[in-house]
């Protein structure tokens, strides 16, 4: 969570904001553990793609409780918190639940970081015990074009011997392939490799020509879900959806899920 919104959580939630504070290691821990596991929002996003996707994402919902793998996920964020530029956590529930659902042999996603969003697609594909999940990241340590602003603030800090990815479990890695590199070299070389992808997932660049890239660049491969991250950022995922004249659905305010014609 950025230092910006932090302050703001705390403003909203002042006795959260005293607790984090003063409240030590065990008091911060609480903290962030009820922002990890708040599920406030998850029925009414999950009745909402129920509706869009005409599936049943709740018959898998009990799945996220008492669930070992999972909690070891949660418990990393919690345990090792620095600045996570994660999908939301209601969100990566959603990426669970509609893995679950539809069973996909292909999912490829651009955006790891510390790893939350592969996370959840790779523990919904062990639970389906079938698929395999291609990750593409450009760590700073590889990018030439980092700014200042970024130097100061942006790069992402991982535990000790830990790196991209670092969030997700032994045990869910081999169905695993991560690469590192810019999504515009990597990307197309995984869709030659692959030719056919079940789910897509962007949460890498937000700039506006590369959200549309990634977006074009998947589209004619793709067979059943395009899910975007950061939609508010720009119009680049409201654009792609009027051009391509598909059915999409807004699940939060950052959120987006478009459909294809042929699913
Ligand atoms: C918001 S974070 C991803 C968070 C992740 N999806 C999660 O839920 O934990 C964005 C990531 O995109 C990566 N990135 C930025 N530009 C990229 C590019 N051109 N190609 C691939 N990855 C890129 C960054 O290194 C960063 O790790």
């Amino acid at each position: 969570m950025k230092f910006t919104r932090k302050i703001l959580h705390g403003l909203k939630n002042p006795y959260k904001g005293i607790k984090y504070l003063a409240g030590g290691r065990e008091g911060k821990k609480s903290v962030l553990s009820s922002y990890v596991r708040n599920y406030s929002e998850d029925e009414e996003r999950i009745e909402k793609l129920n509706d869009f996707l005409k599936i049943d994402l709740k018959q898998y919902y009990n799945e996220i409780f008492d669930n070992d793998i999972l909690s070891e996920i949660e418990e990393n964020m919690i345990n090792y918190w620095n600045d996570f530029r994660t999908v939301g956590f209601s969100e990566s529930r959603i990426l669970y639940l509609l893995t679950r659902c539809y069973k996909p042999n292909i999912i490829i996603d651009t955006g790891v970081n510390h790893g939350l969003s592969s996370a959840m697609f790779l523990l919904g594909l062990h639970k389906n015990k079938k698929g395999h999940l291609y990750s593409i990241d450009l760590p700073q340590s590889l990018r030439k074009d980092i700014s200042e602003k970024e130097k100061q603030g942006q790069i992402a800090t991982y535990p000790k011997g830990k790196s991209v990815g670092w969030l997700v479990p032994e045990i869910l890695r081999d169905r695993w392939t991560l690469q590192l590199g810019d999504a515009k070299i990597l990307l197309p070389q995984v869709l030659k490799d692959v030719k056919e992808c079940d789910i897509f997932f962007h949460d890498s660049d937000h700039s506006y020509s590369h959200m549309l890239w990634e977006y074009n660049t998947i589209w004619p491969h793709l067979n059943s879900l395009l899910l975007s991250d950061d939609i508010q950022q720009n119009g680049a995922f409201d654009d792609f959806v009027k051009k391509c004249g598909c059915q999409s659905q807004k699940i939060s305010y950052r959120f987006g899920v478009v459909v294809t014609l042929t699913n």
